[in-house]
């Protein structure tokens, strides 16, 4: 397609000025995430400014532990915290079915955007894969290398299986509910599976993606879904096999270019460092973007979210590359 429909992951955040003056606002990042109001406004902000193509909720992968009875904190400057689970005991802790009450003013919010979004821009729900949410949820804060949540699933293999298994029923149901609500497709978000051992990334990773999949599938047949797996070493069309994702989204890591022509529609995957750094580095990252993936049907996005640095001018740049190339500069900047 040409040109390829355009969002960035985290485009409603930190980048935006109007976005740091709505934050000041709130009391806490959970405050703003659970108040229908604030949150459709966040999501609203870069369609106002940038017209992208797709809407993505202003919320975070997060409010599902949160919404399973494991409260969840931001402190400032620093990120979230939870309660660590570093043993079987912590299952005990968790509620054994997802409080969609809790989750209400997320699915408020989605219904507020959906009325104010113009026709053409997409309204885009997500979650995290449970992966990424139990490393989350066992090291109870971010960690380098998740060596907590790899010792866990070594260690204590059933209570491991036991909370991905949890992650994915909560998942089925917060993803249903924001089909109900009015999503239009949904993400789902695996940032982390360059950490997963590759014996493992079925278990951990590709099965339990399946089971969304599949889960969400059983009510809403059409539901439209992405897979996001940053990391793996797998490629594109293997993970849409493995997952039975609509489409797949690619990080950096993969080149375009050497992709097979699959009929999958892909989505990416500019490094978000080269869109915070700008000029002539952005410029041909982008067109080897749209160069590589010219052949298949092509989401255009970044390979992880837009970094709170990025200059707005690099943003209002790209979109202008996306969307009115000169097809000739573009062959010859891909060449
Ligand atoms: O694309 C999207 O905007 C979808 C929504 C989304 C957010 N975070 C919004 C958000 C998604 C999918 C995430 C992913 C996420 N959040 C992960 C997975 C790893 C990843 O980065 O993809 C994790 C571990 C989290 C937890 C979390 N939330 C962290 C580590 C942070 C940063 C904390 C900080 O202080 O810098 C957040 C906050 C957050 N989530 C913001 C946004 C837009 C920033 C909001 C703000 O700074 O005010």
């Amino acid at each position: 397609m040409d040109p390829p429909p355009l969002w960035l992951m985290r485009q409603a955040g930190r980048f935006l000025p109007e976005y740091r003056a709505l934050r000041a606002k709130a009391e806490s990042f959970m405050h703003l995430a659970y108040d229908p109001r604030l949150a459709s406004e966040a999501t609203l902000q870069p369609i106002r400014r940038f017209g992208f193509d797709g809407a993505i909720l202003f919320s975070d992968i997060l409010v599902v532990p949160d919404a399973l009875g494991r409260k969840v904190t931001f402190v400032e400057g620093e990120g979230p915290r939870l309660e660590p689970m570093l043993d079987a005991g912590g299952l005990k802790r968790l509620a054994g079915k997802i409080d969609l009450d809790r989750l209400r003013p997320v699915f408020e919010a989605i219904g507020r955007v959906k009325r104010d979004l113009p026709d053409a821009c997409a309204m885009l729900g997500f979650c995290g894969a449970p992966w990424t949410v139990a490393s989350y949820m066992i090291a109870g804060r971010g960690t380098p290398d998740l060596a907590p949540s790899r010792l866990f699933a070594y260690r204590h293999p059933e209570a491991f299986a036991e909370l991905i298994d949890r992650l994915v029923d909560a998942s089925i149901l917060y993803l249903r509910a924001q089909f109900e609500a009015g999503a239009e497709a949904v993400q789902i978000f695996e940032s982390f599976a360059g950490a997963i051992p590759r014996p493992y990334l079925e278990a951990w990773t590709l099965g339990p993606i399946r089971r969304i999949v599949e889960g969400v599938r059983a009510d809403i047949p059409k539901a439209r879904i992405i897979a996001f797996v940053k990391g793996g070493g797998l490629g594109p069309e293997q993970v849409a096999k493995a997952t039975g994702a609509n489409a797949v989204g690619v990080d950096w890591s993969v080149d375009p270019l050497g992709l097979a022509q699959g009929t999958t529609p892909l989505q990416g995957n500019l490094d978000p460092l080269a869109l915070a750094a700008g000029g002539e580095a952005m410029e041909r990252a982008v067109e080897h973007v749209l160069a590589g993936f010219g052949g298949v049907p092509h989401i255009f996005n970044l390979g992880h979210g837009i970094i709170p640095e990025t200059p707005i001018e690099n943003v209002e740049r790209l979109v202008q590359l996306v969307r009115r190339r000169d097809p000739v500069a573009a062959l010859r900047a891909a060449l």
